[in-house]
């Protein structure tokens, strides 16, 4: 199948061959898509992201230095996407940041401002910063697919995720109002819910032993969700298969998120 092919876009948020952004990268290459991709600036992130995306067979890849706290990266990164290609038919946003400090039972309410508003700002803000810059590219291809990544502490509260639930929130939230603001552009914002995977950035965030003995134990489908669990339903969300579908949080969870206990 190759859902994919044809399609050109934008993967934010491969630090390694364990992110969630490197999963979905795997599908959508295997699905025909071609993806150019970023990484936080400096040489051992480039270095880093090159070797995961050479891992999935990209030879000679596009990598685009970029800090998405900062306005002027993200100018020049989409920028740069918008010399080498005329179109952009999907914009993966998989990245989120908190001073990991706050991330654990019992400091929520300790948290100072600063890191409150920069975990905001790192992994709810950047959508829609990313959106903006994606849109004018989108529009003049007839439109396109964006996808961010939450999971299910910024709904209800899991002892731990703190002020990363908030951002959660928040980005979800984000979604929803560009979903409105784009959709007459053919622009589709949605959101992946997806269950604990095994990270740098989870790992920041304290009890996964316990969280992955729940699910797997738990869930309706008695298992730990994996990486190509969401690959595969970000291939869906950019694919012409949801053309219907936006502002929607879909969940990649085994389930855990429909129980009531
Ligand atoms: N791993 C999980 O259990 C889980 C579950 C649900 C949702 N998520 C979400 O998935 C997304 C990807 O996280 P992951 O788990 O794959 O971890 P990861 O550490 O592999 O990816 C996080 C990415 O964020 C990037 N990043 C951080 N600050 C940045 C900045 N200022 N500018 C640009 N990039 C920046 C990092 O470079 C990294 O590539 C995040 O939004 C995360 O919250 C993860």
């Amino acid at each position: 199948m190759s859902l994919l092919q044809g399609q050109t876009g934008l993967i934010v948020g491969i630090a390694n061959e364990r992110s969630y952004a490197w999963f979905i990268a795997q599908e959508f290459l295997r699905h025909g898509g071609r993806c150019v991709f970023t990484h936080l600036p400096g040489d051992k992130n480039a270095h880093r992201t090159r070797r995961s995306v050479e891992a999935l067979g990209v030879t000679d890849p596009v990598l685009i230095p970029m800090d998405a706290s900062k306005d002027a990266d993200l100018d020049a990164a989409f920028g740069r996407y918008a010399e080498m290609h005329d179109r952009m038919d999907f914009l993966v946003h998989s990245i989120a940041f908190a001073d990991r400090q706050w991330l654990a039972p019992g400091k929520f309410a300790e948290t100072p401002r600063e890191a409150y508003t920069q975990a905001v700002d790192i992994s709810a803000y950047t959508l829609l910063a990313m959106a903006r810059r994606a849109r004018p590219i989108m529009a003049r291809s007839g439109g396109g697919s964006i996808m961010c990544m939450s999971y299910y502490g910024g709904e209800k509260v899991v002892p731990g995720y703190n002020v990363m639930g908030v951002a959660k929130a928040a980005l979800e939230c984000t979604a929803r109002y560009l979903a409105w603001e784009l959709g007459p552009e053919k622009i589709r914002v949605n959101t992946i819910s997806g269950g604990y995977l095994r990270t740098l950035a989870s790992s920041a965030v304290g009890g996964a032993d316990a969280i992955t003995e729940h699910v797997e134990k738990n869930s309706p489908l008695r298992r730990n969700v994996e990486g190509g669990d969401v690959g595969k339903t970000a291939v869906y969300l950019a694919s012409d298969l949801s053309s219907g579908v936006t502002g929607e949080t879909v969940y990649v969870d085994c389930g855990i998120n429909t129980l009531g206990l």
